[in-house]
């Protein structure tokens, strides 16, 4: 979810292809699972880690994040990003343990036969307060009608005005600095698909795009901020965020989700 600025190569898959990738997104999938069962506080994050790094290695597959990153004296160290509260995306599992009243953002890659998939969830830790719930409703809701828009024929900016739309409607806002892509013989493909547009700009949507879609929504301002690790996304205003992502194939007629 890197922005670069350079021509565009898009990738498109056969059905052999995409197959391969389903299989991949199964992996994915079930780690979500995974977390989702074993999410309660006082767990540390790297335990969590542990539990999606085992559950990769033994379903076949390997981490994409490990050892990811452009920065060759700072790649990405884990297969989870796990990011609580105010951290957006790109939290480094530690031992940090979880506690009553966290939202906790989890993302996974997974590479399995050279193709990959990736997929976050937003989960409560306990009881949670109405506005982090609502948080998490609208955004996972801002995924799905990023789907929606999602079908041959139509452009990558009616992905991302939809989302934005509705994020803002409900009075939240869509982070700028981070986006979706393209996904499949890399982690990161073109074209770039942002949460933020409007209709019918950009690239037309073709039978056999595999995208992962992904809105990072803020409760308040778009803002984000780099940790000191030089990985960890927060808020710049402090306020809590939520990311939901599924890897998609665009089909004529509804996207199939992988994830
Ligand atoms: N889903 C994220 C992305 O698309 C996760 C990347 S984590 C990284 O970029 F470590 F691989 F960068
Ligand atoms: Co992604």
């Amino acid at each position: 979810m890197f922005k670069i600025n350079n021509s565009i190569m898009v990738q498109l898959k056969t059905e052999a292809e995409i197959n391969i990738m389903r299989e991949s997104g199964k992996i994915t999938s079930d780690v979500l699972k995974l977390i989702a069962n074993n999410i309660k506080p006082g767990i540390t994050t790297k335990e969590l880690d542990e539990i999606a790094d085992q559950f990769i290695t033994a379903s076949g597959g390997i981490p994409a994040f490990k050892g990811y990153g452009h920065d060759k004296n700072n790649l990405y160290p884990s297969t989870l990003c796990v990011s609580i509260n105010d951290e957006v995306v790109h939290g480094i599992p530690s031992k940090r343990k979880l506690k009553e009243g966290d939202i906790v953002s989890i993302d996974v890659g997974v590479k399995y036969k050279n193709y990959f998939s990736d997929s976050a969830s937003t989960f409560s830790v306990g009881k949670i307060d109405s506005e982090k719930q609502r948080l998490m409703n609208v955004t996972k809701e801002s995924l799905e009608i990023g789907i929606q828009q999602a079908v041959a024929g139509n452009y990558v900016g009616d992905i991302s005005n939809a989302v934005q739309q509705y994020v803002e409607k409900a009075g939240f806002s869509v982070v700028r600095d981070l986006v979706g892509h393209g996904v499949g013989k890399d982690l990161h493909e073109d074209p770039q698909i942002p949460n933020f547009g409007k209709v019918g700009e950009g690239l037309k949507l073709v039978e056999g795009m595999t995208l992962a879609i992904e809105p990072m929504v803020n409760a308040g301002k778009y803002k984000v901020v780099v940790g000191d690790d030089g990985w960890t996304i927060r808020t710049k205003d402090g306020s809590p965020s939520a990311h939901f992502e599924h890897t998609i194939v665009v089909r004529n007629g509804n996207a199939e989700i992988l994830t």
